[in-house]
């Protein structure tokens, strides 16, 4: 069913009124096909929502918007030491990540609490406290929206970068998600280097590690940083951080000796964005209803009725701010929809 004038409030975790001009939700693959055959769908642009995480809608959409609920969380492969799992792209990110852990299944620990659907997961390589989803990658089906057709993508095909893939660059508005499968342990390595984990994991007494404990730090230090998207409308970082030669990153390093930085391939570092846009002084800063999260500078906000075009006026400003004190380009993870 195609419903019309739809406000896609509900489906953004910005909390953006913009209204949809057709709105419909798919199930399973058939019904993708079906909606997407439709002569509306014929006729019409197309935009297709996962769980609205990592999109700004600067205005109304004129055309049709395809959320994607494929379900679906199933054990398909197990040896004594691994487990493949295969997900509907449709199922929200956080409640799979509770799934493996409740089957006992490690790997996906460190991306607890990540806003977002299955089905974006492998678009952006999604990735937190040192994990990204390629370390886990098998494989994926998507749905080719001009022939109808379903396409398995390997782990090479996706071409994963950070925040990357080919869904974002070449092929780009072409596919839609279905599902996608995971390789979890059931021997378990644990990955706590990234700082801040293992100081939360003192401050919690654990004695034990466990991917249930790593998960709880995880979600912890998420909470105390991040604004939980039911209570401030946000999408999570704006910007992603900057990779930029080396030699910048030096000069910069002279001037600002506390400035974080991270190796990043031969001649190439990466830079805090968060650090920068908070040098700049935006941390905190509120005008109406939006603004910059007050304790991580990444993450623009709504504080109610602010639209989508103000978001974006401000990211601008940011962009441009940054430029002119660091000569660095920042650039914005999320996807712009105009
Ligand atoms: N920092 C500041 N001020 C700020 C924010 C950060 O000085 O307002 C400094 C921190 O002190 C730290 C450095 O910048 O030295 C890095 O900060 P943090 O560890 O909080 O991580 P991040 O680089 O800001 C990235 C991801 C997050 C992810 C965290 C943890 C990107 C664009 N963001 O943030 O991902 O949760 O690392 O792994 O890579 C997301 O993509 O939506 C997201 C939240």
């Amino acid at each position: 069913m195609i419903e019309q004038d739809i406000s896609l409030k509900p489906y953004n975790t910005f909390g953006l009124n913009s209204v949809a001009r057709y709105f419909s939700k798919a199930n399973s693959i058939e019904s993708v096909r079906e909606i997407l055959q439709s002569s509306i769908a014929q006729q019409s642009r197309l935009l297709v929502l996962g769980g609205g995480s990592n999109l700004l809608l600067t205005q109304d959409y004129d055309g049709l918007v395809l959320k994607n609920d494929i379900p679906g969380k199933k054990i398909i492969e197990q040896t004594e030491k691994s487990v493949v799992v295969e997900v509907g792209g449709g199922e929200n990110w956080h409640e799979f990540v509770l799934w493996t852990l409740e089957n006992g299944l490690g790997g996906l620990e460190n991306l607890s609490l990540i806003p977002g659907n299955v089905g974006a997961s492998p678009m952006q390589n999604i990735g937190a406290y040192g994990v990204e989803i390629k370390d886990r990658f098998v494989e994926l089906n998507a749905y080719h929206i001009p022939s109808g057709e379903v396409h398995t993508f390997s782990k090479d095909d996706c071409e994963f970068g950070y925040r990357e893939s080919v869904f974002k660059r070449k092929l780009k508005g072409e596919y839609m998600i279905c599902s996608v499968k995971y390789a979890l342990s059931l021997d378990h390595e644990f990955n706590i280097s990234y700082g801040a984990i293992e100081q939360e994991l003192e401050a919690m007494n654990v004695s034990e590690l466990s991917i249930q404990a790593v998960s709880n730090a995880v979600i912890n230090i998420r909470r105390s940083k991040l604004p939980d998207p039911k209570e401030i409308g946000n999408s999570g970082s704006f910007f992603k951080n900057p990779v930029v030669p080396t030699s910048l990153a030096n000069k910069l390093k002279d001037r600002h000796p506390n400035m974080p930085s991270y190796p990043a391939g031969e001649n190439r570092t990466k830079l805090a964005a968060g650090w920068l846009i908070e040098q700049a002084g935006w941390k905190g800063y509120r005008k109406g209803d939006y603004g910059v999260h007050a304790k991580q500078a990444l993450v623009l906000v709504n504080y109610g009725d602010a639209t989508g075009q103000q978001i974006y006026n401000l990211s601008q400003e940011i962009l441009d701010s940054v430029k002119e004190k660091f000569d660095v380009e920042l650039e914005r993870e999320v996807n712009i929809i105009r």
